[in-house]
Protein backbone atom coordinates (compact mmCIF):
# COMPACT_ATOMS: atom_id res chain seq x y z
CA UNK A 1 0.00 0.00 0.00
CA UNK A 2 1.16 3.46 -0.78
CA UNK A 3 0.07 6.61 1.27
CA UNK A 4 -0.12 9.54 0.05
CA UNK A 5 2.08 12.26 0.62
CA UNK A 6 -0.53 15.38 -0.17
CA UNK A 7 -4.57 15.23 0.36
CA UNK A 8 -5.87 15.50 -2.98
CA UNK A 9 -7.38 18.99 -3.44
CA UNK A 10 -5.22 20.21 -1.48
CA UNK A 11 -2.62 21.96 -3.47
CA UNK A 12 -3.63 23.63 -7.10
CA UNK A 13 -2.98 20.99 -10.15
CA UNK A 14 -0.19 23.56 -11.09
CA UNK A 15 1.83 23.91 -8.00
CA UNK A 16 2.11 19.32 -8.16
CA UNK A 17 5.52 19.82 -9.52
CA UNK A 18 6.50 21.29 -6.88
CA UNK A 19 5.11 18.42 -4.72
CA UNK A 20 8.41 16.90 -4.72
CA UNK A 21 8.90 15.87 -1.03
CA UNK A 22 11.62 17.88 1.65
CA UNK A 23 11.93 13.75 3.37
CA UNK A 24 11.73 10.43 2.03
CA UNK A 25 8.60 10.04 4.21
CA UNK A 26 5.87 7.64 2.51
CA UNK A 27 9.27 6.83 0.15
CA UNK A 28 9.68 3.01 0.53
CA UNK A 29 12.53 1.02 -0.90
CA UNK A 30 11.93 -1.00 -3.88
CA UNK A 31 12.25 -4.72 -3.47
CA UNK A 32 15.77 -6.93 -3.75
CA UNK A 33 13.75 -9.25 -5.47
CA UNK A 34 10.75 -9.11 -8.42
CA UNK A 35 8.83 -11.72 -6.62
CA UNK A 36 9.42 -14.56 -8.61
CA UNK A 37 9.48 -17.47 -5.98
CA UNK A 38 11.84 -19.57 -7.87
CA UNK A 39 14.91 -16.75 -7.67
CA UNK A 40 14.12 -14.15 -4.67
CA UNK A 41 16.35 -12.03 -5.39
CA UNK A 42 16.29 -11.86 -9.43
CA UNK A 43 15.03 -8.53 -10.76
CA UNK A 44 14.37 -6.18 -8.71
CA UNK A 45 10.89 -3.76 -6.88
CA UNK A 46 9.85 -0.47 -7.97
CA UNK A 47 10.64 0.32 -11.25
CA UNK A 48 10.55 -0.61 -14.79
CA UNK A 49 13.11 -0.60 -17.24
CA UNK A 50 12.37 0.97 -21.27
CA UNK A 51 15.64 0.72 -22.43
CA UNK A 52 19.50 0.02 -21.73
CA UNK A 53 22.13 1.93 -23.23
CA UNK A 54 25.68 0.52 -22.76
CA UNK A 55 28.98 2.11 -23.76
CA UNK A 56 31.57 -0.78 -23.12
CA UNK A 57 35.57 -1.43 -23.83
CA UNK A 58 37.11 -4.35 -23.74
CA UNK A 59 40.12 -5.94 -23.09
CA UNK A 60 40.87 -9.20 -24.50
CA UNK A 61 43.94 -9.95 -22.87
CA UNK A 62 43.39 -8.75 -19.43
CA UNK A 63 39.78 -9.91 -19.09
CA UNK A 64 39.08 -6.14 -17.88
CA UNK A 65 35.75 -4.83 -19.06
CA UNK A 66 34.81 -0.79 -18.58
CA UNK A 67 31.88 0.88 -19.43
CA UNK A 68 28.65 3.40 -19.06
CA UNK A 69 25.25 2.04 -18.62
CA UNK A 70 22.26 4.31 -19.04
CA UNK A 71 19.14 3.04 -18.10
CA UNK A 72 16.02 4.62 -18.95
CA UNK A 73 13.18 3.65 -16.45
CA UNK A 74 9.95 4.76 -14.86
CA UNK A 75 9.31 3.82 -11.25
CA UNK A 76 5.87 1.77 -10.65
CA UNK A 77 6.03 3.23 -6.68
CA UNK A 78 7.29 6.07 -4.27
CA UNK A 79 11.04 4.88 -4.60
CA UNK A 80 13.62 6.30 -1.50
CA UNK A 81 16.00 3.22 -2.88
CA UNK A 82 15.90 0.63 -5.39
CA UNK A 83 18.28 -2.43 -6.53
CA UNK A 84 20.04 -3.06 -9.64
CA UNK A 85 21.48 -6.58 -10.35
CA UNK A 86 25.06 -6.28 -10.86
CA UNK A 87 28.69 -7.80 -9.56
CA UNK A 88 31.30 -5.53 -11.51
CA UNK A 89 32.68 -2.84 -9.71
CA UNK A 90 31.02 0.12 -9.51
CA UNK A 91 32.53 3.92 -9.64
CA UNK A 92 29.98 6.19 -10.06
CA UNK A 93 25.62 6.48 -10.21
CA UNK A 94 23.58 9.24 -11.12
CA UNK A 95 20.13 9.51 -11.03
CA UNK A 96 18.06 12.09 -13.17
CA UNK A 97 21.83 14.47 -13.65
CA UNK A 98 22.52 13.98 -9.85
CA UNK A 99 25.08 11.75 -8.40
CA UNK A 100 23.43 9.12 -6.55
CA UNK A 101 24.66 6.88 -3.23
CA UNK A 102 25.25 3.87 -3.86
CA UNK A 103 26.36 0.40 -1.79
CA UNK A 104 26.21 -3.72 -2.63
CA UNK A 105 24.44 -6.03 -0.44
CA UNK A 106 23.05 -9.69 -0.69
CA UNK A 107 24.80 -12.03 -3.75
CA UNK A 108 24.53 -9.46 -6.79
CA UNK A 109 22.59 -6.37 -5.32
CA UNK A 110 23.53 -3.19 -6.15
CA UNK A 111 21.47 -0.52 -3.89
CA UNK A 112 21.11 2.64 -5.16
CA UNK A 113 19.49 5.84 -3.09
CA UNK A 114 18.67 9.05 -5.24
CA UNK A 115 19.67 12.55 -3.62
CA UNK A 116 15.77 13.18 -4.04
CA UNK A 117 13.59 10.37 -3.58
CA UNK A 118 11.36 9.48 -6.97
CA UNK A 119 7.63 9.79 -7.16
CA UNK A 120 5.74 7.21 -8.71
CA UNK A 121 4.69 6.99 -12.36
CA UNK A 122 8.35 9.35 -13.27
CA UNK A 123 10.59 8.52 -15.96
CA UNK A 124 14.00 8.07 -14.59
CA UNK A 125 17.63 8.12 -15.91
CA UNK A 126 20.33 6.12 -14.07
CA UNK A 127 23.84 6.51 -15.63
CA UNK A 128 26.26 3.32 -13.77
CA UNK A 129 29.89 4.13 -14.27
CA UNK A 130 31.70 0.80 -14.04
CA UNK A 131 34.58 -1.72 -14.57
CA UNK A 132 36.16 -4.81 -13.46
CA UNK A 133 37.05 -8.01 -15.06
CA UNK A 134 34.13 -10.40 -15.06
CA UNK A 135 35.70 -13.73 -14.56
CA UNK A 136 37.16 -12.69 -11.31
CA UNK A 137 33.12 -12.33 -9.96
CA UNK A 138 31.12 -15.08 -7.94
CA UNK A 139 27.57 -14.85 -7.18
CA UNK A 140 26.28 -18.00 -5.00
CA UNK A 141 29.74 -19.37 -5.73
CA UNK A 142 29.39 -19.22 -9.98
CA UNK A 143 30.50 -17.32 -12.57
CA UNK A 144 28.71 -17.63 -16.09
CA UNK A 145 31.09 -14.97 -17.91
CA UNK A 146 32.89 -17.57 -20.25
CA UNK A 147 36.49 -16.45 -21.12
CA UNK A 148 37.79 -17.96 -24.60
CA UNK A 149 41.25 -17.93 -26.04
CA UNK A 150 40.51 -14.75 -27.96
CA UNK A 151 37.84 -13.12 -25.85
CA UNK A 152 34.58 -13.80 -24.14
CA UNK A 153 31.31 -14.59 -24.29
CA UNK A 154 27.96 -14.03 -22.36
CA UNK A 155 25.27 -16.14 -22.46
CA UNK A 156 23.87 -18.49 -19.97
CA UNK A 157 20.31 -18.82 -18.43
CA UNK A 158 18.86 -17.41 -16.09
CA UNK A 159 21.76 -15.26 -14.70
CA UNK A 160 24.27 -13.81 -17.85
CA UNK A 161 23.83 -10.28 -17.02
CA UNK A 162 25.44 -9.93 -14.06
CA UNK A 163 28.95 -9.71 -15.28
CA UNK A 164 28.50 -7.40 -17.91
CA UNK A 165 25.76 -4.33 -17.22
CA UNK A 166 23.61 -3.59 -14.19
CA UNK A 167 20.01 -4.89 -15.02
CA UNK A 168 16.40 -5.62 -13.85
CA UNK A 169 17.52 -8.89 -14.10
CA UNK A 170 14.34 -10.64 -14.78
CA UNK A 171 12.21 -11.53 -17.93
CA UNK A 172 9.16 -9.75 -16.70
CA UNK A 173 11.04 -6.44 -17.52
CA UNK A 174 12.10 -6.38 -21.38
CA UNK A 175 13.40 -3.38 -22.65
CA UNK A 176 15.16 -2.33 -26.11
CA UNK A 177 18.71 -2.35 -26.25
CA UNK A 178 21.67 -0.49 -27.96
CA UNK A 179 25.13 -2.09 -27.44
CA UNK A 180 28.61 -0.48 -28.24
CA UNK A 181 31.68 -1.99 -27.50
CA UNK A 182 35.69 -1.14 -28.31
CA UNK A 183 38.23 -3.74 -28.92
CA UNK A 184 41.24 -4.42 -30.14
CA UNK A 185 41.69 -3.83 -33.64
CA UNK A 186 41.33 -6.95 -35.65
CA UNK A 187 38.64 -8.12 -32.61
CA UNK A 188 35.01 -8.06 -33.28
CA UNK A 189 31.87 -7.52 -31.01
CA UNK A 190 29.05 -9.17 -31.68
CA UNK A 191 25.69 -8.43 -29.98
CA UNK A 192 21.71 -8.81 -30.46
CA UNK A 193 20.02 -7.22 -33.47
CA UNK A 194 21.68 -4.90 -36.22
CA UNK A 195 25.17 -3.82 -36.58
CA UNK A 196 24.26 0.08 -36.59
CA UNK A 197 28.00 0.95 -36.94
CA UNK A 198 31.75 -0.01 -36.82
CA UNK A 199 34.77 2.58 -36.36
CA UNK A 200 37.92 2.57 -36.00
CA UNK A 201 40.27 4.72 -33.64
CA UNK A 202 43.89 4.76 -32.06
CA UNK A 203 43.90 1.09 -32.16
CA UNK A 204 40.12 0.10 -31.05
CA UNK A 205 37.22 -0.46 -33.49
CA UNK A 206 33.90 0.22 -32.17
CA UNK A 207 30.93 -1.99 -32.59
CA UNK A 208 27.72 -0.13 -32.16
CA UNK A 209 24.60 -2.54 -32.17
CA UNK A 210 20.81 -2.10 -31.64
CA UNK A 211 17.87 -4.53 -30.57
CA UNK A 212 15.30 -2.49 -31.19
CA UNK A 213 12.23 -4.65 -29.97
CA UNK A 214 11.35 -5.63 -26.39
CA UNK A 215 14.49 -8.18 -24.47
CA UNK A 216 14.48 -9.79 -21.98
CA UNK A 217 17.79 -9.41 -20.16
CA UNK A 218 19.09 -12.86 -20.12
CA UNK A 219 18.72 -12.68 -23.80
CA UNK A 220 21.13 -10.39 -24.45
CA UNK A 221 24.41 -11.36 -25.50
CA UNK A 222 28.05 -10.41 -25.85
CA UNK A 223 30.82 -12.23 -27.80
CA UNK A 224 34.39 -10.52 -28.28
CA UNK A 225 36.82 -12.47 -29.91
CA UNK A 226 38.30 -12.99 -33.89
CA UNK A 227 35.18 -13.71 -35.78
CA UNK A 228 34.12 -14.66 -39.64
CA UNK A 229 31.23 -12.87 -40.12
CA UNK A 230 28.60 -13.85 -43.02
CA UNK A 231 25.59 -12.07 -43.93
CA UNK A 232 22.08 -12.85 -46.10
CA UNK A 233 19.01 -12.45 -45.64
CA UNK A 234 15.30 -14.74 -45.83
CA UNK A 235 13.19 -15.10 -48.32
CA UNK A 236 10.88 -12.56 -46.19
CA UNK A 237 13.68 -10.07 -46.04
CA UNK A 238 15.23 -10.35 -42.76
CA UNK A 239 18.94 -9.43 -42.76
CA UNK A 240 20.85 -12.41 -40.96
CA UNK A 241 24.42 -12.20 -39.27
CA UNK A 242 25.92 -15.16 -38.22
CA UNK A 243 29.83 -15.22 -36.70
CA UNK A 244 32.31 -18.28 -36.70
CA UNK A 245 34.84 -17.60 -34.48
CA UNK A 246 38.24 -18.33 -36.36
CA UNK A 247 39.51 -21.21 -34.29
CA UNK A 248 37.16 -23.79 -34.64
CA UNK A 249 39.26 -26.23 -35.80
CA UNK A 250 37.78 -29.27 -36.86
CA UNK A 251 34.15 -28.24 -35.92
CA UNK A 252 34.48 -25.11 -38.58
CA UNK A 253 32.47 -26.69 -41.18
CA UNK A 254 29.87 -28.56 -39.66
CA UNK A 255 28.74 -25.46 -37.48
CA UNK A 256 28.91 -23.51 -40.92
CA UNK A 257 26.57 -26.40 -42.35
CA UNK A 258 24.31 -25.53 -39.74
CA UNK A 259 24.07 -22.21 -38.65
CA UNK A 260 24.19 -20.84 -42.57
CA UNK A 261 20.90 -22.62 -42.96
CA UNK A 262 19.29 -20.14 -40.14
CA UNK A 263 17.49 -18.33 -42.98
CA UNK A 264 15.80 -21.32 -44.70
CA UNK A 265 14.95 -22.73 -41.20
CA UNK A 266 13.13 -19.55 -40.29
CA UNK A 267 10.96 -19.41 -43.87
CA UNK A 268 10.19 -22.98 -42.68
CA UNK A 269 9.30 -22.05 -39.18
CA UNK A 270 7.39 -19.00 -40.27
CA UNK A 271 4.85 -21.60 -41.84
CA UNK A 272 3.91 -22.90 -38.34
CA UNK A 273 4.19 -20.16 -35.58
CA UNK A 274 3.74 -16.88 -38.07
CA UNK A 275 5.79 -14.03 -39.06
CA UNK A 276 9.57 -13.45 -37.34
CA UNK A 277 9.02 -11.07 -34.76
CA UNK A 278 12.53 -9.14 -35.23
CA UNK A 279 14.18 -7.50 -37.70
CA UNK A 280 17.49 -9.29 -37.37
CA UNK A 281 18.71 -12.71 -37.43
CA UNK A 282 21.43 -14.95 -37.14
CA UNK A 283 23.97 -17.21 -35.19
CA UNK A 284 27.28 -17.11 -33.34
CA UNK A 285 29.47 -19.92 -32.71
CA UNK A 286 32.33 -18.74 -30.13
CA UNK A 287 35.59 -20.90 -29.48
CA UNK A 288 33.94 -22.08 -26.03
CA UNK A 289 34.18 -25.25 -23.83
CA UNK A 290 30.63 -25.27 -22.92
CA UNK A 291 28.30 -27.59 -24.35
CA UNK A 292 24.94 -25.92 -24.95
CA UNK A 293 23.28 -23.81 -27.13
CA UNK A 294 21.16 -20.42 -25.96
CA UNK A 295 18.37 -18.41 -27.54
CA UNK A 296 19.86 -15.10 -27.31
CA UNK A 297 17.30 -12.87 -29.09
CA UNK A 298 18.30 -12.39 -32.56
CA UNK A 299 21.57 -13.99 -32.46
CA UNK A 300 21.62 -17.67 -31.23
CA UNK A 301 24.65 -18.69 -28.96
CA UNK A 302 25.90 -22.22 -30.52
CA UNK A 303 28.72 -24.13 -28.17
CA UNK A 304 31.07 -25.92 -31.07
CA UNK A 305 30.42 -28.42 -29.38
CA UNK A 306 26.76 -28.95 -30.61
CA UNK A 307 28.31 -29.67 -33.96
CA UNK A 308 31.35 -32.23 -32.51
CA UNK A 309 29.55 -35.09 -34.33
CA UNK A 310 28.67 -33.33 -37.91
CA UNK A 311 26.29 -30.40 -39.12
CA UNK A 312 22.74 -30.58 -36.34
CA UNK A 313 20.06 -28.49 -37.66
CA UNK A 314 18.05 -29.72 -35.09
CA UNK A 315 19.79 -27.73 -32.78
CA UNK A 316 19.41 -24.75 -35.02
CA UNK A 317 15.48 -25.19 -35.29
CA UNK A 318 15.14 -25.30 -31.45
CA UNK A 319 17.11 -22.33 -30.50
CA UNK A 320 14.96 -20.44 -33.98
CA UNK A 321 12.15 -21.45 -32.31
CA UNK A 322 12.42 -19.89 -29.31
CA UNK A 323 12.40 -16.53 -30.89
CA UNK A 324 8.66 -16.85 -30.63
CA UNK A 325 8.35 -19.19 -27.54
CA UNK A 326 10.19 -17.88 -25.37
CA UNK A 327 11.90 -14.30 -26.88
CA UNK A 328 8.98 -12.49 -28.45
CA UNK A 329 6.47 -14.12 -26.06
CA UNK A 330 8.51 -14.65 -22.51
CA UNK A 331 7.65 -16.31 -19.33
CA UNK A 332 6.04 -14.68 -16.30
CA UNK A 333 7.96 -16.61 -13.60
CA UNK A 334 10.59 -19.09 -14.19
CA UNK A 335 7.95 -21.58 -13.43
CA UNK A 336 6.71 -21.32 -16.73
CA UNK A 337 9.64 -22.45 -18.48
CA UNK A 338 7.28 -25.29 -20.24
CA UNK A 339 6.52 -22.73 -22.81
CA UNK A 340 9.84 -22.08 -24.02
CA UNK A 341 10.98 -25.71 -23.82
CA UNK A 342 8.14 -28.00 -24.34
CA UNK A 343 7.48 -25.74 -27.68
CA UNK A 344 11.52 -25.79 -29.12
CA UNK A 345 11.67 -29.28 -28.57
CA UNK A 346 8.23 -29.87 -30.29
CA UNK A 347 9.56 -27.87 -33.23
CA UNK A 348 12.43 -29.97 -33.41
CA UNK A 349 10.05 -32.71 -33.87
CA UNK A 350 8.04 -31.43 -36.48
CA UNK A 351 11.52 -30.50 -38.56
CA UNK A 352 12.33 -34.01 -37.90
CA UNK A 353 8.70 -34.68 -39.73
CA UNK A 354 10.02 -33.03 -42.52
CA UNK A 355 13.28 -34.03 -43.06
CA UNK A 356 11.41 -37.53 -43.01
CA UNK A 357 13.34 -38.66 -39.80
CA UNK A 358 10.61 -39.63 -37.70
CA UNK A 359 7.17 -38.34 -36.65
CA UNK A 360 6.38 -36.15 -34.02
CA UNK A 361 3.63 -38.98 -33.23
CA UNK A 362 6.54 -41.32 -33.60
CA UNK A 363 8.96 -39.01 -31.19
CA UNK A 364 5.58 -39.08 -28.76
CA UNK A 365 5.08 -43.04 -28.70
CA UNK A 366 9.36 -43.14 -27.90
CA UNK A 367 9.50 -40.46 -25.67
CA UNK A 368 6.38 -42.22 -23.95
CA UNK A 369 7.73 -45.95 -24.14
CA UNK A 370 11.48 -45.35 -23.26
CA UNK A 371 10.34 -44.02 -19.39
CA UNK A 372 8.61 -46.81 -17.43
CA UNK A 373 6.45 -45.37 -14.75
CA UNK A 374 8.35 -45.83 -12.17
CA UNK A 375 11.08 -43.86 -13.68
CA UNK A 376 11.80 -40.42 -12.15
CA UNK A 377 11.52 -38.85 -15.46
CA UNK A 378 7.77 -38.80 -14.79
CA UNK A 379 8.31 -37.00 -11.23
CA UNK A 380 9.28 -33.88 -13.01
CA UNK A 381 6.35 -32.07 -13.58
CA UNK A 382 7.06 -29.77 -16.63
CA UNK A 383 4.31 -27.15 -15.53
CA UNK A 384 6.25 -25.89 -12.44
CA UNK A 385 9.55 -28.24 -12.41
CA UNK A 386 11.04 -26.33 -9.39
CA UNK A 387 14.38 -24.37 -9.81
CA UNK A 388 16.58 -27.55 -9.85
CA UNK A 389 14.61 -28.96 -12.54
CA UNK A 390 14.20 -26.13 -14.67
CA UNK A 391 16.26 -27.66 -17.35
CA UNK A 392 15.32 -31.42 -16.72
CA UNK A 393 14.70 -33.20 -19.61
CA UNK A 394 11.84 -34.15 -18.91
CA UNK A 395 10.59 -30.23 -19.18
CA UNK A 396 12.14 -30.62 -23.16
CA UNK A 397 10.93 -34.29 -23.66
CA UNK A 398 7.78 -34.89 -21.30
CA UNK A 399 7.04 -31.06 -22.20
CA UNK A 400 7.18 -31.56 -26.08
CA UNK A 401 4.79 -34.89 -25.34
CA UNK A 402 2.29 -32.40 -23.55
CA UNK A 403 2.27 -30.64 -26.95
CA UNK A 404 1.23 -33.55 -28.52
CA UNK A 405 -1.45 -34.52 -25.82
CA UNK A 406 -2.62 -30.99 -26.57
CA UNK A 407 -2.36 -31.63 -30.62
CA UNK A 408 -4.60 -34.98 -29.78
CA UNK A 409 -7.27 -33.42 -27.95
CA UNK A 410 -8.26 -30.33 -29.98
CA UNK A 411 -7.15 -31.79 -33.36
CA UNK A 412 -4.69 -30.49 -36.21
CA UNK A 413 -6.80 -27.63 -36.89
CA UNK A 414 -7.09 -26.11 -33.69
CA UNK A 415 -3.57 -27.10 -33.24
CA UNK A 416 -1.80 -25.11 -35.24
CA UNK A 417 -4.08 -22.36 -35.18
CA UNK A 418 -3.09 -22.27 -31.34
CA UNK A 419 0.95 -22.81 -32.36
CA UNK A 420 0.72 -19.64 -34.71
CA UNK A 421 -1.89 -17.33 -32.78
CA UNK A 422 0.06 -17.69 -29.53
CA UNK A 423 2.94 -15.32 -30.43
CA UNK A 424 0.66 -13.01 -32.30
CA UNK A 425 -1.43 -12.99 -29.25
CA UNK A 426 0.99 -11.79 -26.58
CA UNK A 427 3.69 -10.68 -29.13
CA UNK A 428 6.40 -9.08 -27.28
CA UNK A 429 5.36 -9.87 -24.05
CA UNK A 430 4.97 -12.04 -20.95
CA UNK A 431 2.81 -14.91 -20.48
CA UNK A 432 2.43 -18.26 -17.81
CA UNK A 433 1.43 -21.54 -18.36
CA UNK A 434 -2.30 -20.36 -16.77
CA UNK A 435 -2.12 -18.27 -19.77
CA UNK A 436 -1.25 -20.69 -22.69
CA UNK A 437 -4.54 -23.42 -20.94
CA UNK A 438 -6.76 -20.41 -21.52
CA UNK A 439 -5.43 -19.14 -24.78
CA UNK A 440 -5.98 -22.89 -25.92
CA UNK A 441 -9.31 -23.49 -24.41
CA UNK A 442 -10.25 -20.31 -26.37
CA UNK A 443 -9.36 -20.99 -30.03
CA UNK A 444 -9.99 -24.72 -29.41
CA UNK A 445 -13.71 -24.00 -27.53
CA UNK A 446 -12.73 -27.13 -25.55
CA UNK A 447 -11.94 -27.59 -21.34
CA UNK A 448 -8.72 -28.43 -21.23
CA UNK A 449 -8.01 -28.16 -17.33
CA UNK A 450 -7.78 -31.78 -16.64
CA UNK A 451 -5.18 -32.30 -20.18
CA UNK A 452 -3.22 -29.75 -18.70
CA UNK A 453 -3.22 -30.80 -15.10
CA UNK A 454 -2.37 -35.07 -16.35
CA UNK A 455 0.28 -33.85 -18.80
CA UNK A 456 2.22 -30.80 -16.69
CA UNK A 457 1.26 -31.14 -13.33
CA UNK A 458 0.95 -34.48 -12.08
CA UNK A 459 4.21 -36.38 -11.00
CA UNK A 460 3.22 -39.48 -12.65
CA UNK A 461 3.12 -41.00 -15.70
CA UNK A 462 0.16 -40.07 -17.60
CA UNK A 463 -2.11 -42.87 -18.82
CA UNK A 464 -2.31 -43.25 -22.96
CA UNK A 465 -5.07 -42.68 -24.37
CA UNK A 466 -7.01 -46.18 -25.62
CA UNK A 467 -6.42 -45.23 -29.52
CA UNK A 468 -2.72 -44.86 -28.44
CA UNK A 469 -2.70 -48.15 -26.69
CA UNK A 470 -4.44 -49.60 -29.24
CA UNK A 471 -1.69 -48.63 -32.16
CA UNK A 472 1.58 -49.84 -29.85
CA UNK A 473 -0.14 -53.08 -29.40
CA UNK A 474 -0.80 -53.44 -32.56
CA UNK A 475 2.52 -52.28 -33.25
CA UNK A 476 3.27 -55.40 -31.15
CA UNK A 477 7.20 -54.25 -30.60
CA UNK A 478 8.24 -51.32 -28.55
CA UNK A 479 8.60 -47.75 -30.97
CA UNK A 480 11.62 -48.04 -32.56
CA UNK A 481 14.19 -44.79 -32.19
CA UNK A 482 13.54 -42.34 -34.37
CA UNK A 483 16.34 -41.48 -36.72
CA UNK A 484 16.53 -37.65 -35.97
CA UNK A 485 16.49 -39.05 -31.59
CA UNK A 486 20.08 -38.55 -31.03
CA UNK A 487 20.58 -35.80 -32.66
CA UNK A 488 17.18 -34.09 -30.84
CA UNK A 489 18.74 -35.25 -27.18
CA UNK A 490 22.11 -33.65 -27.94
CA UNK A 491 20.44 -30.56 -27.80
CA UNK A 492 20.52 -31.05 -23.95
CA UNK A 493 24.39 -30.77 -23.70
CA UNK A 494 23.01 -28.53 -20.50
CA UNK A 495 22.02 -30.83 -18.32
CA UNK A 496 25.57 -32.79 -18.16
CA UNK A 497 27.10 -29.74 -16.92
N1 LIG B 1 17.42 -22.60 -23.03
C1 LIG B 1 18.54 -23.38 -23.52
C2 LIG B 1 17.97 -24.19 -24.66
O1 LIG B 1 17.25 -25.11 -24.43
C3 LIG B 1 19.16 -24.34 -22.59
C4 LIG B 1 19.71 -23.86 -21.32
C5 LIG B 1 19.21 -24.07 -20.10
C6 LIG B 1 20.90 -23.18 -21.10
N2 LIG B 1 20.02 -23.56 -19.16
C7 LIG B 1 21.05 -23.01 -19.73
C8 LIG B 1 21.84 -22.69 -21.93
C9 LIG B 1 22.13 -22.38 -19.19
C10 LIG B 1 22.88 -22.04 -21.40
C11 LIG B 1 23.05 -21.90 -20.03
O2 LIG B 1 18.15 -23.87 -25.77
ZN1 LIG C 1 15.55 -24.46 -25.35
Amino acid sequence: MHRRLIAPGALAAASLLLAIPASAAGFQPGAPGIGDPYYPYYGNGGYDVSHYDLRLKYQPQSDELEGTATILARTTQDLSRFDLDFLLDVSEVRVNGAKAAFTTSGQHELVITPATPLPKGTPVTVVVRYSGVPSTKSAYGFTTWHRTPDGAVAADEPESAWWWFPSNDHPLDKATYDVSVAVPDGTQAISNGTLQSTSSKLGWTRYTWRSAKPQATYLATLAIGKFDITTGTTSAGIPVINAYSKDLGDNDGAARASVERTGEIVDWLTGYLGPYPFDSVGGYVPNTTTGYALETQTRVYYSPKQFASGSNTSVVVHELAHQWYGDDVSLKGWKDIWINEGFARYAQWLWSEHEGEGTTQELADYVYASHPADDAFWTVKPGDPGPDNQFDTAVYDRGALAVQALRDAVGDDAFFAILKGWPRDHAYGNASVADFQAYAEKVSGKPLAALFDTWLFQPSKPAASAARTAAVARAATAPVQPRSWKQIEATNFVHQG
